[in-house]
């Protein structure tokens, strides 16, 4: 996979793109990232990419011209860019899911913004999609762009050494990760499930599941509705929900 990321701060990308399984996919080139300063694609002498906005107001928009003139150029120097998102609070929030679907693209533009946005022709006619990393405005789309190039890096197939880290991992069924424990089997005053010490794989994989569900059921019942759930799956959870008055 290809990804170019535009921004017009590349150096913040730099350390985070050298550290562990992001590294380590571009080392082994399942994936090759590009930084662009789009400021390069400014025609006028001192280089300008944004602009007062028309009807007045606060702050300064980006100006269509340098990102148009970049993505242009990017296209022509390798295969077609298949989807150009821009990062925006306005965009469709981001989730596992949509990460699992940009994993399968060949070319991947991130855009990403700052001052007080875009001029509103870059999101009509040059991005094919604009998303969210949550309900919060953020001072620029860096820390956007690297959210959603992590997530996606590490399901690109053949990244994590263990390919069933990704899909025993929160999301991956819909569902919250179920609880983790590793040595000491007594710590302080607190054991760590008989269960996971049986040796009985075909129990363990049950208390998994059952934790999972519960897990998912106290933080996020609403994940439940969009998950499909086997009749004995509602049966363990409508008795939770009669043990446990609160959850
Ligand atoms: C200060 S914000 C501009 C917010 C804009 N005035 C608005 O209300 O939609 C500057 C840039 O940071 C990025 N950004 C901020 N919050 C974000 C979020 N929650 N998700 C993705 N990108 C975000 C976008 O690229 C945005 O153009």
């Amino acid at each position: 996979m290809k990804i170019d990321v535009l921004t017009l701060f590349p150096e913040v990308f730099e350390t985070y793109l050298q550290t562990s399984v992001i590294k380590r996919a571009q080392d082994s080139e399942a994936v090759q990232v590009k930084l662009v300063n789009f400021r390069e694609y400014s025609l006028d002498r001192h280089h300008t990419v944004d602009d007062y906005p028309f009807g007045g107001g606060a702050g300064m928009v980006l100006k269509p011209e340098p990102l148009f003139r970049a993505v242009e150029a990017l296209n022509k120097d390798d295969k077609a860019i298949d989807r150009i998102i821009l990062l925006s609070p306005q965009g469709k929030p981001f989730t596992q899911s949509i990460a699992k679907e940009l994993s399968n693209v060949q070319r991947l533009m991130l855009i990403c913004g700052h001052y007080e946005g875009f001029d509103e022709r870059i999101r009509e006619h040059l991005v094919t999609d604009e998303l969210s990393i949550g309900d919060y405005v953020l001072t620029g789309g860096e820390l956007a762009a690297l959210v959603v190039m992590d997530a996606v890096i590490r399901l690109i197939p053949g990244v994590l050494g263990n390919p069933d880290s990704a899909s025993s991992d929160s999301f991956a069924n819909g569902l919250l990760e179920h609880p983790q424990y590793t040595r000491p089997r007594k710590f302080i005053d607190w054991e760590v499930p008989e269960v996971l010490l049986s040796g009985n794989h075909q129990e363990i994989a049950k208390w998994r599941h059952e934790q999972s569900l519960l897990r998912t059921l106290q933080r996020r019942p609403e994940l439940l509705a969009n998950v499909e759930l086997s009749q004995k799956d509602r049966e363990w959870l409508k008795q939770q929900q009669r043990n446990e008055p609160t959850v």
